[in-house]
């Protein structure tokens, strides 16, 4: 097979941007790969609706089922969005054993086992590298670039509006509702910003690369996820004194993993089931948290996305680049089309699966179970004998104070108080913070964000 005749479901922003990029550099690609991959059809919404490239009405049908049982199209890109009609897209093309292309975070985070599950019984494949970080290839890299490496963490800048505000936020020393505002008026935030802002479409996006890193997949619930809508400008302030800055941070930190060292292989731990060997237990979380101004992160700014890796034989890898917008996920979605083209030349349907379950008793844990540091930021009374009540409610719970900072020039009935804190349990934490907040002389609800030292 010398070309591969794609359809396409989807003329908007990212189905635009495909489109454009094909003509640009389809023919550079073919001469690549060897296979050309031509454009037959592209169902779209209306003809009519505003596009950021122009697509020629000959190829266009608002009639998606056509597209999919086109005997002539061999390959189809989902590229709409949501959850239930992209669903039926999907498993429509997929019962007729055509290969899938999708960008659709959401989808696959609610529904994506039973997705590869039918690509495996259809004996297709399902390819998603856009829907991950836009641009940054992170897909592939975990999948193949990774194969040979347990990964211990993972960290990511996956939400570009997120990073935007809180860059502006950290640049002008202006509160988050300003800058959402003007981030809105300028179109890098959505109407409504829920899904970015409350963490959700971070959430879909961790869970993703914590289901490739660990090889279980890691369900929407299971992930504990926080948004930056509490994050005040005094917080970054704060933490930029302390020299750190906040960021909206999805973590993936293997906690105990494969324990049968080559003494435990031929001890008495070999005796041992092969599952309590197995074991693999992963924090998979979303929110702000405070990095080190020194770390690479914590250089990443306005709309980019990062993800640093660390790899067991690989040590610590960093990708960085645009996780959304027209262009850079339409260069996630050629790289799919490019694979998929190959395999279907080739024949080579599950030369890369899409996912592959390979921990079988992996698990996430509970946040409570979580061991962090912190930075917590009180507002309470200023008289004496205050510092000694809090202290003694966090010694009581064995949670250690690393410094604590009354700043100056603060004037008034109360003042803040901010705690750094050793390592401890989040359970542990928001169960002292919990007995702080009832202190009559702490004035509001504590603000804690979390402290991620990358060790
Ligand atoms: N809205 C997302 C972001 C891009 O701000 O990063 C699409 O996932």
């Amino acid at each position: 097979m010398q070309q591969v005749n794609l359809g396409m479901i989807g003329g908007g922003t990212v189905g635009s941007g495909v489109f454009h990029a094909l003509q640009l550099n389809g023919g550079l690609m073919a001469s690549r790969i060897g296979v050309k991959v031509a454009v037959r059809k592209i169902a779209v919404k209306a003809f009519d609706e505003p596009r950021p490239y122009e697509i020629p009405r000959a190829v266009m049908t608002t009639d998606w089922q056509s597209v999919v049982h086109d005997p002539d199209i061999h390959l189809i890109a989902e590229l709409v969005g949501g959850t239930t009609l992209a669903r039926t897209m999907i498993l429509t093309a997929l019962q007729l054993g055509k290969p899938v292309i999708t960008a659709n975070k959401a989808l696959l985070s609610a529904h994506g086992e039973q997705l590869f599950a039918a690509a495996k019984k259809y004996g297709t494949n399902l390819y998603y590298e856009a829907s991950v970080c836009g641009g940054i290839p992170i897909i592939k890299s975990l999948r193949e670039g990774f194969v040979g490496n347990r990964i211990h963490a993972l960290y990511g800048i996956v939400n570009g509006t997120c990073n935007y505000i809180l860059t502006r936020m950290k640049l002008e020393g202006a509160g988050f509702a300003t800058v959402l505002a003007d981030a809105q008026r300028q179109g890098y935030a959505e109407t409504p910003p829920d899904l970015d802002v409350d963490g959700w479409d971070a959430q879909h996006k961790i869970g993703i690369l914590a289901s490739l890193a660990h090889g279980f997949w890691v369900r929407p619930r299971e992930i504990h996820v926080e948004g930056i809508r509490p994050v005040s400008a005094m917080d970054i302030k704060f933490a930029g004194e302390l020299g750190y800055t906040i960021k909206l941070l999805g973590i993936v930190k293997q906690i105990e993993g494969l324990r049968l060292t080559t003494d435990a292989a031929t001890g008495p731990s070999a005796r041992k089931s092969s599952s309590e060997n197995r074991k693999c237990r992963v924090q998979v979380s979303v929110y702000p948290t405070l990095i080190p101004n020194a770390h690479v992160l914590a250089g990443v700014n306005h709309v980019f996305n990062a993800v640093f890796v660390r790899g067991d034989i690989v040590g610590d890898t960093l990708f960085y680049g645009r996780g959304a917008g027209k262009d850079a996920t339409a260069s996630a979605v050629l790289s799919d089309l490019a694979d998929a083209a190959l395999d279907l030349k080739f024949g080579t349907k599950h030369r890369v699966p899409p996912f592959v379950p390979h921990e079988g008793a992996g698990a996430v844990v509970p946040i409570e179970d979580v061991v962090s540091q912190y930075f917590v930021r009180l507002n309470v009374a200023d008289r004496p004998g205050v510092l000694a009540k809090i202290a003694a409610i966090f010694g009581r719970s064995k949670i250690g104070i690393s410094s604590v900072i009354q700043p100056e020039g603060h004037e008034g009935e109360s003042v803040p108080l901010i705690f750094m804190l050793h390592y401890a349990t989040n359970g542990a934490v928001m169960k002292a913070l919990t007995r702080i907040a009832k202190l009559s002389v702490v004035k509001s609800e504590p603000v804690m964000i979390r402290v991620e030292n990358f060790e």
